[in-house]
C-alpha cells in the first residue's frame, strides 16, 4: 500500500475494543454458566480466532454487529474437539486457552500461523506441566503445534521470569481447576484485564505487589460487558497528533488502565500534549484524548514501565525518530518474540526512512530530529509494524510503500479509512 505525507491530522475517531479484554470476554463467557453479552467487540482477526476455537470446543457464539452473545457452559461443559483448534496470528489465544485446555479431562491439539509456531510456548509449558497438565510440543521445538493432555491439576506458587499477562492468565486460568489456590509472581506487573474481568464473573482473587492468586472451582456467572478502545490501536493516532504540524484529533473512549497507559506517560515526558476528557473509572477505566502537535524530545524507556507499554515501542520508536536528541528503550527483549521481531524490524524499516537507528540486545537506540524519507517497508504481516509505518508515511518526504500492509485485519480493520479520514492533504 502506497501512502504520502499530509499536510496536516484533523477531527474525531473511535477507536475499536480492546484486543485483550475482547479475547477474555469470550474466554470466561464460555466458561461462565449463562449468557454473555458484550458490546464494542474487537472484530480483529485475533479475537475471531477465539471465537472459532470455543465454537469448536462445543460453545454457542452469536456474533452480530451490535453484540457477541456467548452462551457458557460452565467450568466443565467444553466438549472434546473433532478439529485441531486454530488460533491464527494470535499468542493471546494460544496461551490463554493452554490454560483452560490444561484443566480439561480431554485431549486437542492447537496450532497457529507461520508467526504462531515461531514464538516460544515453554513459558507457558513450564508452569502448566508443573501442574500436572502433560503439554508436548509435535516438533519438539516448544512452540505450536501443541498437544495438551489435561489431567486433575495441583495449585502452585509459580515465579515468572518474564512479565507476561499471557503466562500469568494462563496459569490463573489452569487454577480454576486446580485442587488448590494457585499463585503466580512476575517480575513487574504486567496487564491485569484477567483479574479485573475473572473478579467480575465472580471468581476469588488476590494481587499483592506483583503476586496474583486465585482460588479454584468459582461458579462463573455470565456478565454484560462492554469493552473499552484499545488504547494499544489508539496509540497510532496519538503519535500522528503529536508528530504531524498543526494536528489537533480527539480520540474517543480509550482504555487507560495503568497497566497499560505507559504510552501516556511517556509522550507527555517526551513533551507531548495530550489532555485526557470526560475520565470514567468503574471497572476499566476510559477517557477521551485530545492530542495536539508537539514538539518532541528523546527520553529513556526502561523498567517497570516496559510491559505496560510493550505493544506500542515499535510507534514509540517512530516518535523517537521525529524527536530532537535520542531515545534509549531497553528492558525490551520481549519485542524480539512478538508477532515479528520487532527490534530488528524497526531498525530495519526506520533505517530505510533515513533514521539513525541501532538495535540492542534489549532495545534500541534512536537518534531523532533528522527529517524521514519514503521507503519501501517490509511489514512482516506484523499489524503494529505496518501501522507504525503508516504514521511515519504521514509525515516522511516521497512515498510510503507497506508490504503486506493489510495485517492489521489483526487487531483493527477499519484503520486505513480512520487514518484517511483524519487526514488532511
Ligand atoms: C497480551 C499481552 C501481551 C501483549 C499482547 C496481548 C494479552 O503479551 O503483547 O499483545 O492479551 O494478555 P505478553 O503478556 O506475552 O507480554
Amino acid at each position: 500500500m502506497e501512502l504520502k505525507k499530509v499536510r496536516s491530522m484533523h477531527g474525531e475517531v473511535t477507536i475499536p475494543g480492546d484486543k485483550s479484554i475482547s479475547h477474555r470476554a469470550v474466554m470466561f463467557g464460555a466458561l461462565a454458566k449463562g449468557t454473555t453479552e458484550v458490546t464494542n467487540f474487537l472484530q480483529g482477526a485475533d479475537c475471531l480466532s477465539t471465537i472459532s476455537c470455543f465454537q469448536k470446543l462445543g460453545i454457542e457464539i452469536e456474533n452480530t454487529p451490535a453484540h457477541i452473545r456467548i452462551h457458557g457452559r460452565g467450568l466443565h461443559g467444553l466438549q472434546a474437539p473433532v478439529e485441531i483448534l486454530d488460533c491464527g496470528n494470535s499468542g493471546t489465544t494460544t496461551r490463554l486457552i493452554s490454560g483452560i485446555l490444561s484443566g480439561q479431562s480431554f485431549p486437542t491439539t492447537l496450532t497457529g500461523d507461520a508467526s504462531i509456531q515461531k514464538r516460544p510456548m515453554r513459558r507457558i509449558m513450564e508452569p502448566l506441566s508443573l501442574m500436572g497438565a502433560d503439554i508436548q510440543s509435535i516438533h519438539g521445538n516448544d512452540c505450536a503445534p501443541l498437544t495438551i493432555h489435561g489431567a486433575s491439576l495441583h495449585g502452585i506458587h509459580y515465579t515468572s521470569r518474564v512479565a507476561s499477562a499471557q503466562v500469568k492468565s494462563a496459569i490463573l486460568l489452569a487454577g480454576l481447576y486446580a485442587d488448590s489456590p494457585t499463585s503466580v509472581t512476575e517480575p513487574t506487573i504486567s496487564r491485569n484485564h484477567s483479574e479485573i474481568m475473572l473478579q467480575s464473573f465472580g471468581a476469588s482473587l488476590h494481587t499483592d505487589h506483583t503476586t496474583v492468586t486465585i482460588q479454584p472451582e468459582p461458579c462463573l456467572e455470565a456478565q454484560k460487558i462492554n469493552v473499552p478502545g484499545d488504547i494499544s490501536s489508539a496509540a497510532y493516532f496519538i503519535a500522528a497528533g503529536l508528530l504531524v504540524p498543526g494536528a489537533e484529533i480527539l480520540i474517543h473512549n480509550v482504555g487507560i488502565n495503568p497497566t497499560r497507559d505507559g504510552i501516556l506517560r511517556v509522550a507527555q515526558a517526551m513533551g507531548g500534549n495530550i489532555t485526557l476528557l470526560n475520565e470514567k473509572k468503574d471497572g476499566e477505566p476510559t477517557a477521551d484524548l485530545l492530542v495536539r502537535y508537539s514538539t518532541l524530545h528523546g527520553t529513556v524507556i526502561e523498567g517497570d514501565i516496559i510491559p505496560t507499554l510493550i505493544d506500542e515501542l515499535p510507534v514509540l520508536a517512530v516518535m523517537a525518530a521525529c524527536a530532537e536528541g535520542t531515545t534509549v528503550i531497553r528492558d525490551a527483549a520481549e519485542l524480539r518474540v512478538k508477532e515479528s521481531n520487532r527490534i530488528d524490524v524497526m531498525v530495519e524499516n526506520l533505517s530505510a526512512m533515513g533514521v539513525e537507528i541501532e538495535g540492542t540486545e534489549d532495545g534500541m537506540i534512536i537518534t531523532g530530529g533528522k527529517p524521514l524519507h519514503g521507503a519501501i517497508i517490509d511489514s512482516k504481516a506484523d499489524h503494529r509494524i505496518a501501522m507504525s509505518f503508516a504514521i511515519a508515511s504521514l509525515i516522511a518526504d516521497g512515498i510510503t510503500d507497506i508490504r503486506g500492509a493489510e495485517c492489521v485485519n489483526i487487531s483493527y480493520p477499519s484503520f486505513y479509512e480512520d487514518l484517511k479520514k483524519l487526514s488532511v492533504h
